[in-house]
């Protein structure tokens, strides 16, 4: 019997574009990590003991945390009565677009299962990890969690039934990602959107995302191309990133795929067909950022295909970031 684990998940781009809600990958360069130990007192329930990386912001309290909510989801269902201890190490930032509460939802989910030996599917930690998630978004949606936890490029229906699967893509395709210095709520970000769309616009969503996942499974990068546009929110929230515009340009001009929003902002990520392309497009990206006058990170990726894994030590765990 273990009597601690560390787990680390990794940051996502959730919509992929015409995905809106639906689709996701994860990133192989930047990971949130939860260790997570049985109590040494006879003790029962979930205490938080340290927050790293999150600049004071996430709370202490287990029952508005979005990684100690998940892990309750599970001793609830399970009645099970153990006394465990959370440390959560924040390395996606908050507000990111990046999936950073459903990595944290994910490590804890992942890290509960093994800790405690549960041997629980991922479809069924799935939907402890969206108990977390729907916290902190205030919305049912399976876009980030789902991507983090299976891996690799994924579509994910959120509710009745709730289905998940791993598409082919083209494995040269290499992403850039440019994470400018400015804090976009999801739930604002979803505040935003339209209530209606009109059929012509939901037509077209439904074409690009159809054509969009054709053109990943058989890797032909015009169709990608083509298809990656969402009209259902990127138009709104382009106006919540004032340097949208300029970083789109700068993904073009150097040979981008696409340039979208990663989630609900500010992230934006491109994707290119090599891994030198790529490096260029990150650096034209940060540049057009910082020119702006905004401070930033950002970060050439893979799409990771594993989701979260077990590490044995934080202190030598490192991820490439700018
Ligand atoms: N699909 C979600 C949204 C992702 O765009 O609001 C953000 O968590």
């Amino acid at each position: 019997m273990k009597n601690k684990i560390i787990i680390s998940a990794p940051a996502t781009v959730s919509n992929v574009g015409p995905g809106f809600d639906i689709m996701g990958f994860p990133l192989d360069v930047i990971s949130d990590i939860i260790e997570l130990s049985r109590s040494k007192k006879k003790s029962s329930g979930i205490v938080i003991k340290k927050i790293t990386g999150d600049g004071g912001k996430l709370p202490y309290d287990p029952m508005l945390n979005i990684a100690s909510v998940a892990i309750q989801s599970i001793l609830d269902k399970y009645k099970i009565n153990v006394g465990l201890e959370l440390k959560i190490h924040k390395k996606i930032g908050i507000g990111s677009g990046l999936g950073s509460s459903g990595a944290s939802a994910v490590a804890a989910v992942f890290a509960a299962n093994k800790l405690l030996d549960l041997w629980l599917s991922k479809k069924e930690l799935l939907l402890h990890a969206l108990a977390g998630e729907i916290l902190s978004s205030g919305s049912f949606h399976a876009d980030n969690v789902a991507p983090c936890l299976y891996g690799g490029f994924v579509i994910a229906r959120g509710s009745s039934p709730i289905e998940v699967l791993q598409i082919e893509y083209p494995k040269k395709m290499y992403c850039s990602l440019v994470y400018p210095d400015i804090e976009i709520k999801t739930s604002e970000a979803r505040k935003i959107l339209p209530k209606k769309i009109p059929l012509g616009k939901g037509v077209e969503q439904a074409a690009n995302a159809s054509f969009l996942i054709a053109g990943l499974i058989t890797k032909n990068y015009k169709i990608i191309s083509n298809s990656i546009k969402d009209v259902f929110a990127e138009p709104k929230r382009a106006k919540l990133i004032p340097c949208y515009d300029l970083v789109r340009e700068a993904a073009f001009k150097n040979g981008a795929l696409n340039c979208n929003i990663s989630g609900s902002g500010p992230t934006m990520f491109a994707f290119s067909d090599s891994p030198q392309k790529a490096e260029v497009i990150t650096q034209a990206m940060s540049l057009a950022v910082f020119d702006f006058g905004i401070k930033n990170k950002s970060y050439t990726s893979k799409i990771n295909d594993k989701g979260p894994e077990e590490i044995e030590d934080i202190k030598n765990y490192r991820k490439v970031s700018r």
